[in-house]
């Protein structure tokens, strides 16, 4: 029972809600700490997409098996969570800004307009990660489904810029990285080793 509980989506939902809580809860004590939760909330979202982006890769290249099957289960409350997390992140920058003027000046620098691009992809892919939009989309949603790429690409780019610094960006993206270049590899040795019997039978 109590395993069944931990297990559960809802349980994942609560664990994924904690720190949005906490963030929320800071914030109507003390409203002044709005700029300290740009940062969390940043690097919370960033890094939910990254583990929701390495399902694919880790199911291609290990089959599926029972810890895939139950990644992949999690993968669209993951996903759905980085978006709710960049939501949280544009608010609290847009409360510290204040002013609308200085936001539409500094929605010309590239450190922040990769950002809003990033989140426009993200907005689109949550509004698309239900079973109707599925139904709706067919082949169409899996290409949409490739934006996050580009989305990924663009917040790594928010990220070193906004931050003057690699360092950050870049421990978070290696374990992204090595599982696309590995999934890569195991697509064309998959390929050669076929291309190979079938030479073989000629
Ligand atoms: C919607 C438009 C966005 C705006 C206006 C924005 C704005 C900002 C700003 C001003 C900072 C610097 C905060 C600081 O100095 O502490 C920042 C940092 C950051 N943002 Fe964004 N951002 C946006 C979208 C995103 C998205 C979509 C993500 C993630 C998917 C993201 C992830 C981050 C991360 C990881 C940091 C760095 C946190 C750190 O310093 O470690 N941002 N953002």
């Amino acid at each position: 029972m109590l395993y069944k509980l931990i297990n559960s989506l809802y349980f994942l939902w609560l664990l994924l809600a904690i720190p949005a809580l906490g963030a929320l809860l800071q914030f109507s004590h003390n409203p002044t700490t709005s700029f300290d939760l740009i940062h969390p909330t940043g690097e919370f979202s960033v890094r939910l997409m990254i583990i929701a982006m390495m399902i694919s890769p880790l199911r291609q290249l290990f089959g599926r098996r029972g810890w895939t099957d139950w990644l992949l289960k999690r993968r669209r409350a993951i996903g759905v969570a980085a978006f709710g997390y960049a939501l949280l992140h544009l608010v609290f920058y847009l409360i510290d800004m204040a002013v609308w003027e200085q936001v539409v000046k500094d929605a010309m620098i590239f450190s922040i307009w990769t950002g809003y691009i990033a989140f426009a992809i993200f907005t689109v892919m949550a509004l698309t990660s239900n079973d109707s939009a599925m139904r709706m989309l067919r082949a169409n949603w899996k290409r949409l489904q490739r934006f996050v790429y580009a989305a990924a690409i663009l917040t790594a780019l928010h990220w070193v810029y906004v931050d003057g610094e690699w360092r950050g960006a870049l421990i978070h993206f290696i374990p992204l990285a090595a599982l696309e270049i590995a999934r890569v590899a195991h697509i064309f040795t998959k390929r050669s080793r076929k291309t190979a019997q079938v030479g073989t039978v000629i």
